[in-house]
């Protein structure tokens, strides 16, 4: 079963948009991360006490549903061994208001300047998403390390990371988007990727009935597939 994290991430004081300094580590919060699409927010705790009763206890809540922003408050206010997070973060203002609802870190499928800035001036770290050598490179000039791959199937899979590995090493990754119980061993086993995230182990049918029980083996299925990170 993956440690589980302080609570408290506790974020260094931001550095000033475009400085070259890196957020603290999103990667290092556990090896596998739920990646939760949320219709109503009434299902936001249960779910949450599952996933961290099995040993998922970073979780990134969506921003596609207009529930998001309350789940996230919900699970920042009654679920203190989460660590809630925001994702599919594309705007500023959706910065602002993950951070408001209580996210503690934000990730994003892509990234603009804007994009990056904001989330860079909001005080607690961050993923911004990748698909593309370039754009790796774009954001290491920037001073940033961590990053999300996505849709991390269909960009490459394990042999596009493996590949950057070489002439990247310094970049780390969250690979997402087709990844499963079955393939995020591989992923894991790879230098350069520090966690996967994914919706296998919330299954929809499991979340409408609230089978919390069912999610709650399917995460410690999921907690027991990562290799303790250094
Ligand atoms: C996402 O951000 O949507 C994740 O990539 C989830 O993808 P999955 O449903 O394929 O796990």
């Amino acid at each position: 079963m993956a440690a589980t994290p302080s609570p408290s991430p506790s974020p260094s004081p931001s550095p000033a948009p475009g400085s070259a300094a890196s957020a603290p580590s999103v990667l290092g919060l556990a090896p596998v991360m739920p990646v939760v699409v949320i219709d109503d927010a009434a299902d936001a705790v249960p779910l949450a006490r599952a996933l961290v009763a099995g040993g998922l206890p970073a979780i990134e809540v969506t921003l596609r549903t207009p529930a998001a922003p309350a789940a996230i408050r919900a699970i920042a206010d009654a679920v203190p061994d989460a660590v809630v997070g925001a994702g599919t973060v594309i705007t500023p203002a959706q910065v602002t208001e993950a951070v408001t609802a209580g996210a503690r870190f934000l990730v994003s499928p892509g990234w603009t300047d804007t994009l990056l800035d904001a989330m860079r001036a909001s005080g607690v770290p961050f993923l911004p998403g990748v698909s593309t050598t370039s754009e790796v490179v774009a954001l290491l000039e920037r001073g940033v390390r961590e990053m999300k791959f996505f849709p991390a199937q269909a960009a490459g899979g394990t042999a596009y990371l493996r590949s950057l590995a070489g002439p990247l090493p310094q970049a780390r990754f969250c690979p997402t988007g087709g990844i499963g119980a079955a393939n995020a061993p591989e992923y894991l086993a790879l230098p350069n990727v520090g966690c996967v995230g994914g919706t296998w182990m919330l299954p929809g049918d499991a979340v409408a009935s609230g089978d919390w029980s069912r999610i709650e083996a399917l995460a410690r299925e999921a907690a027991g597939l990562g290799r303790p990170r250094g």
